[in-house]
């Protein structure tokens, strides 16, 4: 062929890129690899191995140690070893071995990106050009907050030592997303790579012996599922870092329940593409190869469900399929290659299995004319359209080269379609009128929303989901949140039955001025009284024995209606901050109007000099909430892109809160009136001890212009009530203050929707104390975060 004809057909010869030095590198270890622990490399306990591959022939690359249970365990001692004396490091030496990290990335980000193509089959140029360049900037994103920490998190500490578990879709991506917020906050790590892919890990394990990281502060455990279990189930971890498939993430939160690890999970997404009738179609389509055909789709914020406008589908699928016709698939290692290997067989199999059962829901499946290469796991870029929204192909996780193609009309309906979904982590939205993008934007419940542009990550900027998707951040200032805890919490003392709040603790004897009025209170759902579901209800008595009232036993009925009533006034979110903050600020004046009236009721159950607190402090914590509403504000991070990210620090949306029993009015305020002032709605379940004080609640309410539904109270045991708000599938979050038990079955019975779960992990939190009882860490969180990427420039 002449140059002349080559211009023309645009045809690339082949361009492989060198993988001599990584075989070299495997060479070098014999093309064996055991377990990386207390800085030096060991046999794993039961001498067992197992083979890794390179997915695009599906030969051996070498074989890699199966960590058992004492592997694991060795681990963690010698990460809870080394974990003092790491915290104990000035912030500035704990940045100096971060930076280390991000300089040694960079000086071996040949090899690193060979390697990661080689074991994962994702192309050179991916792994050249984007993994190995964000692996070093996340060393040197963190090595500034290392340096930063004591001036910008006083009065916080590590959570200690953290289980990490990682996925193989970004195998040293994914590590360093984990790593290097844990290092620079603190903690010291155990991290388990991903079966199909645990090379990188084992290079990085090498640069941190290079860097001098003392030993201990990183080790790395290889193995399969078992392994990852072990170290989820081990009593010495103190938090664990998951990403992975949804599945797993539930197990995880089943194995956690019981146990007082903080978890954060990264979990699957089936993310809406949306492209408006206004989209400049061919930077759309460009965006779709990246969206849906990067790492042959197996990533967890693909663009896998391409919305289109009915208006310009026809058009639109022609391009996509003229686009997919030039992809090329082949060979990884090849830099003229755009879709590489599927990572394994199973994989592979798993994605030709989703695809056919599409098809047979009535699916029209369109793929290039290709020739794949003879050996490997390849699978062909694939358009499914006429898909409709309810088949599997729209609902569930294909993770592969697959775009399940739909159509819709205006962007309401868009809005709805891509709201589909139990997943919520991210999605595209293509149009050139700015106003109809953000607005969109806006209504996705995602994490993440790329505005025309897709699949953009920076260490700055928070990545993590909404709903199934999971819940926490890896990134910017939120995602280091997940690795601290506030000094006093870790040092709480246990919620035990006898326990009295600090205020009452200085008069062990009731005062006299208790109330001769014998109250009969309701639920208070929608903005209205209601009569319990049961007919029943329960006595409330004051602390010298005497009746003081009633309150309605509720039941599964009465909080259903609840949830009904919470998720009709979601337009509570949707008010301005500005009138969330007057509506705060009236209650608070109207709690001051009836003060006295209330302390005399209270007394009657938690004396006199704590009711005159409650109400003192309950006034304050509502200025104080009413003072956040309008402050609470997101960021605007400058990625090293041509973007801003905005990130916005939106609602959860429905919490179920169940109160403290102790502090019955000031407990209720402290943990209802953040989640209100970012504007999520709420059920609570008041003190049981004192569940009169719901009579006082909602004539504060009633009389504060809040709009029916945004609180509803429902009274009775907390054991019964706690499982329906936890079961219920519409709640997105649970807020729970109990002792041990109680907070255990809140997140063992809320692994169905995965809803977030937020608790006082049985420890007593001093209500009467507003520098630990109120401010930014609850209002962390009563929000996530979600951040709209906007491109700039011409
Ligand atoms: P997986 O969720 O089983 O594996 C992820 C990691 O979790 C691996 O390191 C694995 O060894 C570990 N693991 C497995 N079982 C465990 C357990 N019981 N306790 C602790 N750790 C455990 O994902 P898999 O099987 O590799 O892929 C299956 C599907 O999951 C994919 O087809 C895809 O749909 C989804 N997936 C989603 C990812 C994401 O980033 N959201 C990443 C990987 C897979």
């Amino acid at each position: 062929m002449s140059i002349a004809e080559k211009f023309v057909s645009m045809e690339y010869g082949p361009a492989p890129e060198d993988p001599k030095e990584a075989s070299v590198w495997l060479d070098r270890h014999g093309r064996q690899f055991g377990l990386f622990i207390d800085g030096a490399w060991q046999a794993p306990g039961g001498g067992e191995y197992f083979d890794t591959l390179d997915p695009s022939t599906g030969e051996k690359l070498a074989s890699v140690a199966q960590g058992s249970s004492a592997d694991i365990d060795a681990a963690i001692r010698a990460a809870r070893a080394a974990s003092p004396k790491w915290r104990a490091l000035t912030p500035h030496v704990r940045a100096r071995y971060l930076y280390a990290l991000a300089r040694l990335v960079q000086k071996h980000s040949r090899l690193l990106a060979v390697l990661e193509t080689m074991n994962n089959g994702k192309p050179i140029r991916e792994s050249r050009d984007i993994d190995i360049p964000l692996v070093a900037r996340h060393f040197y994103y963190h090595a500034g907050w290392a340096q930063l920490f004591d001036q910008e998190f006083p009065e916080h500490e590590p959570c200690g030592v953290v289980g990490q578990i990682i996925p193989w879709n970004f195998p040293l991506l994914m590590l360093a997303w984990k790593i290097a917020p844990a290092l620079a906050t603190g903690n010291t790590v155990v991290l388990k790579p991903a079966e199909f892919t645990p090379l990188t890990a084992l290079v990085f394990a090498e640069l941190c012996q290079e860097s001098g990281l003392p030993p201990g502060v990183v080790n790395i455990v290889t193995g399969d599922g078992s392994t990852g279990e072990a170290l989820v189930k081990h009593p010495g971890i103190d938090k664990i870092a998951f990403t992975g498939s949804t599945e797993v993430g539930r197990a995880i939160r089943g194995a956690t329940a019981a146990s007082h690890k903080r978890l954060s999970l990264e979990l699957g997404g089936k993310s809406p593409f949306i492209i408006f009738d206004d989209a400049d179609l061919d930077s759309a389509v460009e965006g779709l190869v990246d969206g849906i055909w990067f790492n042959q789709g197996q990533v967890c914020c693909a663009g896998s469900r391409l919305l289109m406008q009915e208006s310009i589908s026809e058009k639109l699928v022609a391009k996509i399929r003229d686009r997919m016709s030039s992809l090329r698939i082949g060979p990884p290692l090849d830099k003229a290659i755009d879709v590489g290997a599927i990572v394994a067989r199973v994989q592979l199999e798993r994605i030709q299995k989703m695809v056919a059962q599409g098809v047979a829901e009535g699916a029209t499946c369109w793929q290039p004319q290709t020739v794949l290469p003879a050996r490997g796991f390849y699978y062909p870029p694939t358009l499914l359209s006429n898909v409709h929204p309810t088949s599997i192909v729209a609902q569930q996780e294909i993770f592969g080269p697959v775009l399940a193609a739909m159509t819709f009309r205006t962007p309401k309906e868009a809005v709805e379609l891509a709201n589909n979904t139990v997943y919520g982590l991210a999605s595209c939205v293509w149009s050139e009128n700015i106003n109809v993008a953000l607005h969109v934007a806006a209504q996705i419940k995602a994490g993440v929303v790329w505005v025309n542009c897709t699949n953009l990550f920076d260490a700055a900027c928070g990545f993590g989901g909404y709903r199934e998707s999971g819940y926490g951040r890896e990134g910017g200032r939120e995602g280091l949140l997940e690795y601290m805890e506030p000094k006093w919490f870790k040092q709480a003392r246990k919620l035990s039955a006898t326990d009295k709040p600090v205020a009452s603790q200085a008069e062990d004897e009731v005062e006299t001025s208790t109330p001769a009025i014998d109250r009969t209170v309701k639920l208070y759902i929608g903005g209205k009284q209601a009569r319990p579901d049961s007919g029943y209800s329960m006595e409330v008595r004051a602390q010298d024995g005497r009746l003081l009232g009633e309150a309605p036993l509720g039941n599964r009925k009465d909080i259903r209606n609840a949830v009904e009533a919470a998720r009709k006034a979601e337009g509570w979110a949707k008010a301005t901050a500005h009138n969330r903050a007057q509506v705060l600020y009236y209650s608070a004046e109207n709690l001051e109007q009836r003060r006295h009236e209330i302390i005399h009721r209270l007394a009657g159950v938690v004396g006199d000099k704590q009711a005159a607190q409650e109400v003192e402090l309950g006034i304050q914590r509502i200025f104080s909430y009413a003072a956040w509403a309008d402050k609470f504000d997101g960021a605007v991070h400058n990625p090293p892109f041509r973007n801003i990210a905005i990130a916005m620090n939106e609602p959860i949306g429905t919490a179920g809160v169940i109160c403290p029993s102790d502090a019955p009015l000031l407990g209720f305020l402290s943990l209802v009136m953040p989640l209100l002032a970012v504007g999520n709605t709420v059920i609570a379940v008041p003190s049981e001890k004192y569940p009169l004080i719901t009579g006082d609640l909602y004539q504060l309410f009633d009389t504060s212009d809040l709009p029916g539904g945004a609180v509803n109270i429902v009274t009775g045991y907390v054991s019964k009530l706690l499982k329906t708000l936890a079961e219920h599938d519409d709640v997105d979050a649970i807020w729970c203050y109990g002792d041990d038990a109680t907070v255990a079955s809140a997140k063992a019975m809320s692994i169905g929707n995965l809803k977030q779960v937020w608790t006082n992990e049985g420890r007593t939190i001093d209500w009467f104390d507003p520098q630990i009882a109120e401010g930014r860490w609850f209002l962390e969180h009563a929000t996530q975060v979600k951040n709209i990427w906007v491109p700039y420039g011409e």
